[in-house]
């Protein structure tokens, strides 16, 4: 099984979405072997979760979640108000950390919240240093050097990191940084790869389908 997510980061309006959607649904996601996670910005979750109802393994992320529970935080989008709407949240993005001063203490207050309304993090780490709660069960390593750059890691830099981090059993290992439908291959047919995290080329319903396609292809 390999998780495909799709992080739209602040791209598309509602038209586009729409459009991104329909094409997609047209295409054919023939095997029960992934999980596709459609990651757009807040406000397009609730168009997309209507276009998904039928639709067999894809679901729906949200690209943050606030560190706030409830109450007087104009503005944020809390676990509460997404629970139902998303399965999964990412969780510690770099540009979230460079942008918006995320630490490990808002990270961490983020992954409780997100699990204690049923939503389940895709945690972000840039490097070794960056820590990992002990109930994260979905890692993804994104080299800052990698996103958005076509700069693509190397499967064995990748794989020495997941050593070195020592993620293993339950947990699952993705990658994500300039992966593109020429180089998916590379990282899919690695068993230690559970998935990828996807920016760029997710923006395209046909390029982002081809690389789950390259999958099916295995
Ligand atoms: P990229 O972004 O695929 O455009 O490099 C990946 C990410 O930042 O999640």
């Amino acid at each position: 099984m390999k998780y495909f997510i799709a992080n739209w980061k602040a791209n598309k309006n509602l038209r586009e979405s729409l459009e991104w959607i329909d094409k997609f649904l047209t295409l054919q996601l023939q095997n029960d072997r992934i999980k596709v996670v459609i990651c757009p910005p807040f406000p397009l979750l609730y168009p997309l979760k209507e276009k998904i109802k039928k639709a067999k393994n894809i679901y729906l992320g949200s690209q943050d979640i606030s560190q706030f529970e409830s109450g007087s935080y104009t503005g944020e989008v809390t676990a509460k108000s997404l629970q139902g709407l998303v399965d999964y949240a990412i969780i510690g993005h770099s540009e979230r950390r460079k942008h918006f001063q995320e630490n490990e203490g808002s990270l961490a207050k983020k992954v409780f919240l997100a699990q204690r309304y049923q939503i389940e993090p895709i945690f972000c780490i840039r490097n070794e240093n960056d820590h990992i709660a002990r109930t994260v069960k979905i890692v993804a390593y994104e080299p800052v050097a990698a996103i958005g750059t076509g700069k693509n890691e190397e499967l064995s830099n990748i794989l020495a990191m997941k050593k070195k981090l020592a993620v293993a059993g339950e947990i699952a290992f993705l990658y994500g940084g300039s992966v593109n439908k020429a180089n998916a291959n590379i990282y899919l047919k690695s068993s230690q790869i559970d998935g990828l995290l996807i920016g760029g080329a997710s923006l395209d319903p046909r390029h982002f389908f081809e690389i789950i396609k390259s999958w099916s292809k295995i």
